[in-house]
């Protein structure tokens, strides 16, 4: 539980919200805004401008680029990446009448995001989504389905490409967005 001084200053306030905890050598850019129940494993990068409302768990090592906007309810595991301007959007609604087809209340749909996951840049997921430990997401693509662990999706909405064959994997080198 112990950040340096730097990291500290670099946080601007995001931890002085009740209920957020962290591990060791967490990395975090500036204006992050951190609402709790937030716990961030060890070795978690936050770059700038990321915002998460609670509950929200981001596993040990996983990397969330500038912009990322995780709403309640959300389930990161470990070695996940995530590019920047993701959404990982829980909230919903049912369909109201004509004078406000949002109904109250709104809700929120858990979303998880399995182990050793990559969502690239500007991916969107709705609420009620797993994605298997091992998927990729394609760039700009919406999920609003769940996906099979260790499949290639991409497009709106996310459709199957294809499933990995982890012999061709290339190696284990940390990715950096
Ligand atoms: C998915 C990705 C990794 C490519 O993987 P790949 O296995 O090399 O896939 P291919 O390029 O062979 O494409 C396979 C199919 O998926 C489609 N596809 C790939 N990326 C796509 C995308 N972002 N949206 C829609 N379709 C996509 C291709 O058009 C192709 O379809 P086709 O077979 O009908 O022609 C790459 O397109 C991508 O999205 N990278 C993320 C980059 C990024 O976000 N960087 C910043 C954060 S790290």
């Amino acid at each position: 539980m112990q950040l340096s001084k730097r990291i500290l200053l670099r946080a601007r306030g995001a931890f002085r919200r009740p209920g957020v905890s962290w591990g060791s050598k967490l990395r975090i850019g500036r204006a992050v805004a951190l609402t709790g129940p937030v716990t961030l494993g060890d070795r978690v990068t936050l770059y700038r401008n990321v915002e998460i409302e609670g509950p929200v768990t981001v596993g040990a090592e996983s990397f969330l680029n500038r912009d990322c906007y995780v709403r309640p309810e959300v389930t990161i595991g470990e070695r996940v990446n995530i590019g920047a301007f993701c959404r990982l959007v829980t909230d919903t609604h049912d369909i109201g009448g004509p004078h406000r087809r949002a109904a109250s209340p709104t809700r929120h749909d858990p979303i998880v995001i399995g182990d050793g996951a990559w969502l690239g840049v500007g991916v969107t997921v709705l609420g009620g989504v797993t994605i298997g430990a091992g998927a990729v997401v394609a760039a700009g693509s919406l999920v609003r389905s769940d996906v099979a662990p260790n499949t290639l999706v991409a497009g709106i909405p996310a459709k199957l490409i294809r499933s990995f064959d982890d012999s061709e994997a290339a190696g284990d080198v940390p990715l950096t967005g």
